[in-house]
């Protein structure tokens, strides 16, 4: 059975995922973009993973670096995913990063970050299967992530209620969905100058 992409996007869309910023450092500066799809996927040896679209432009520039450096975002950070999720050279111009030990880029305020040597790349698809072997990595802020869920972000305590509101299971036509599912949306509206996390992005 062949599966249409909506139908595939129209039940997927429930499963929740991370959110984070893949970033490399290109000769020309620093390069990333948004991705769900990261895993950690071995303890021995560390590797982790995720799939990055045969379309993404900066991709081909991170690759060519040799590694990436994985941003776990926190709940505060969905402007960051709008951010690195529009194709542009210039996405870290007014964004606040410190380099992890390899240069690489880890963004200030992340929940968590994990630095890698490219081990492997493998098609999938339209997609590419990319496997890290873990250099470095740690704890950043530590605070509740950023989740993705449902075509809209979410703290972890609001999918509760997303859940109910997809109770049905069926998988017709749907009315329209707010873009958050509960009482205080996630918004990916970029903070006023000032207001965003310091570096080194400690809780208060
Ligand atoms: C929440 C979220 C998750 C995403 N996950 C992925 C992903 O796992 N893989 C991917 O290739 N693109 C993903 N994207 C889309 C890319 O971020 C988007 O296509 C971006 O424009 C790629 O930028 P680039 O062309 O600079 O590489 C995601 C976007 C969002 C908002």
């Amino acid at each position: 059975m062949r599966v249409e992409p909506d139908r595939f996007r129209s039940v997927l869309r429930h499963v929740p995922t991370s959110v984070t910023i893949v970033a490399g450092l290109a000769p020309e500066g620093p390069r990333g973009l948004s991705v769900g799809s990261f895993v950690p996927v071995s303890l021995e040896p560390a590797l982790v993973g995720f799939f990055v679209a045969r379309t993404s432009t900066s991709w081909p520039e991170i690759e060519a670096s040799g590694g990436f450096c994985v941003s776990v975002l926190g709940e505060d950070q969905a402007w960051l995913s709008a951010h690195f999720a529009v194709p542009s050279p210039d996405k870290f111009d007014g964004v606040a990063w410190h380099a992890a030990r390899s240069g690489r880029p880890v963004i200030d305020g992340a929940v968590a970050w994990v630095d890698c040597q490219i081990a492997a790349v493998h098609p999938a698809g339209d997609h590419l299967l990319v496997l890290g072997t873990v250099n470095d990595l740690g704890v950043g802020t530590g605070r509740p992530p950023l989740l993705h869920h449902r075509g809209g972000y979410r703290r972890a305590h609001d999918l509760d209620s997303a859940a109910e509101d997809a109770a049905d299971g069926g998988g017709g036509p749907r009315p329209a969905e707010p873009d958050v599912a509960s009482r205080e949306p996630v918004s990916d509206a970029r903070p006023p100058a000032g207001q965003q996390r310091p570096p080194g992005g400690q809780p208060p």
